[in-house]
């Protein structure tokens, strides 16, 4: 297994921040996090959500790091080399299938993103269909055969980067595609602010509603997106970690893959509700939102089709970082652990995913009858348990291992936090405060899963 160590690693200690801040940057910012605050009340699910992140997920995104680095190997390899003989392991398995799971619907919404595009290019979006713009999604996306074009397209520009590994593939496309996305974001931030309207969304997005803080499900769903947003609890941030060089730290770069993933997700929110509130659309119409929404905006503004071109070219480029992780997190297991090249372990995970992925297209379409929980549909289905069961699950049996399993000593050194205080803080919430607050949180989810 020796020499598979070392063997590739990020160039820059900047490459791999930039890559974990592509890999928490994606449709999760936008397009989920703003149904998802839409349909849970708006201001005080983005309180409860700061609230989460600050003190469950940039401690445990330390934490997930910090695995990484000193194992030095995939999700299940790390497990193994710093726990021999235990089923610790078995997180990373979790995260491996999560990866999967997640990368197939990802890439359903990813293909979504780059259809657009292509719309705002040819200029057939450029004035409202026939219809309205959402009736023309309900129609596309109900389609069986075209959206999996724009799926496997996407999935293949994927699979294309990570066959070309860490620093040659993902380190590269990341150094180009976060400063890109981060200015263009910025752009559009500052646009969607000058909107007739822009005062009701910055209301809804900052007003809270205290009653709604007693809502468990508010509590539930804000710690799903925190983790999905954060790419934390599924060992892929962990994937990323164990290709740093000895020499370079993690604290900050935590730190700040935290605070850059939240400031997006309020852009994004800026962006967005504003426009939601101008054209009347529900802020809790789910998945479609932002695709429904936004084209009626941008039809309606100056420069709107040079704006649809731009922000669908974010949100592609956004959903793509993203994606690049989610693959990478497979194939560094079967490459690693299991020893396949990485070629045909990307090739292999690629494809099986695309596949799986099919479900998830379909259920707009031919199989919108099948809804495996409560009234939501496949994908719907699948983004619950990923986020809302896996990831939280993951993230607390790495807080458990950190905390409880890793002699003090050794989560200490390996966190690579300086200041004594700061160190005793991380671990005092590592080791009680987030797992207190994460099992209290299961238990509401267990009372209440059959709503
Ligand atoms: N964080 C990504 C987003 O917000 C999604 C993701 C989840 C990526 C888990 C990797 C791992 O879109
Ligand atoms: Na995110």
């Amino acid at each position: 297994m020796n020499d598979l160590q070392g063997s590739d690693q990020w160039r820059t200690r900047l490459g791999f921040m930039l890559a974990a801040m592509g890999s928490a940057v994606g449709l999760g910012n936008i397009w989920r996090f703003s149904y998802v605050a839409g349909e849970n009340g708006g201001a005080t699910f983005l309180l409860v959500y700061l609230f989460f992140v600050l003190l469950i997920g940039i401690p445990l995104l330390l934490a997930e790091f910090s695995i990484g680095k000193a194992g030095q190997l995939d999700a299940v390899g790390s497990f193994r080399k710093l726990a021999p003989k235990t089923k610790w392991y078995l997180t990373g398995l979790m995260g491996v299938i999560g990866g999967i799971l997640i990368l197939s619907f990802y890439s359903v919404v990813s293909g979504w993103s780059l259809f657009y595009l292509y719309k705002y290019i040819t200029g057939a979006y450029w004035n409202e269909p026939d219809g309205g713009f959402g009736a023309a999604f309900g129609a596309w996306i109900s389609n069986s055969y075209a959206p999996l074009f724009w799926q496997a397209l996407f999935l293949g520009v994927t699979i294309f980067i990570v066959m070309r590994g860490i620093k040659g593939g993902i380190e590269k496309a990341n150094n180009f595609l976060m400063p890109a996305l981060a200015l263009l974001m910025i752009i559009m931030a500052v646009y969607g602010l000058t909107l007739d309207n822009a005062m009701q969304g910055v209301k809804f997005l900052f007003t809270p509603d205290w009653g709604q803080l007693s809502n468990p499900q508010v509590y539930i769903m804000a710690l799903g997106q925190a983790f999905f947003s954060l790419s934390i609890g599924i060992c892929g941030m962990l994937t990323y970690s164990s290709y740093l060089k000895e020499k370079d730290r993690l604290p900050a770069a935590t730190v700040g893959i935290g605070l850059m993933d939240t400031l997006f997700a309020v852009i994004a929110g800026l962006m967005i509700f504003p426009a939601v509130f101008s054209f009347g659309v529900d802020p809790a119409s789910g998945p479609p939102l932002v695709f429904i929404t936004l084209p009626t905006i941008f039809e309606s503004m100056p420069l709107g089709n040079v704006v649809g071109i731009v922000f669908f070219i974010l949100l592609t480029m956004a959903a793509l970082s993203s994606a690049l992780s989610l693959l990478e997190l497979p194939v560094a297991f079967f490459n690693r652990t299991l020893g396949w090249s990485r070629k045909v372990a990307t090739l292999v995970c690629g494809v099986f995913i695309f596949i799986l992925g099919i479900a998830s297209s379909l259920g707009f379409g031919i199989w919108s009858g099948v809804t495996p929980i409560g009234d939501n549909g496949i994908l719907d289905s699948i983004d619950y348990i990923t986020a809302n069961i896996m990831l939280p699950l993951g993230g607390l049996l790495i807080a458990l291992f950190v905390g409880w399993y890793l002699p003090k000593k050794r989560a200490a050194r390996f966190s690579e936090i300086e200041s004594q205080g700061l160190t005793s803080v991380w671990y005092f919430l590592v080791k009680f405060v987030i797992p207190v607050l994460m099992i209290v949180i299961f238990l509401f989810q267990l009372g209440i899963i059959d709503y």
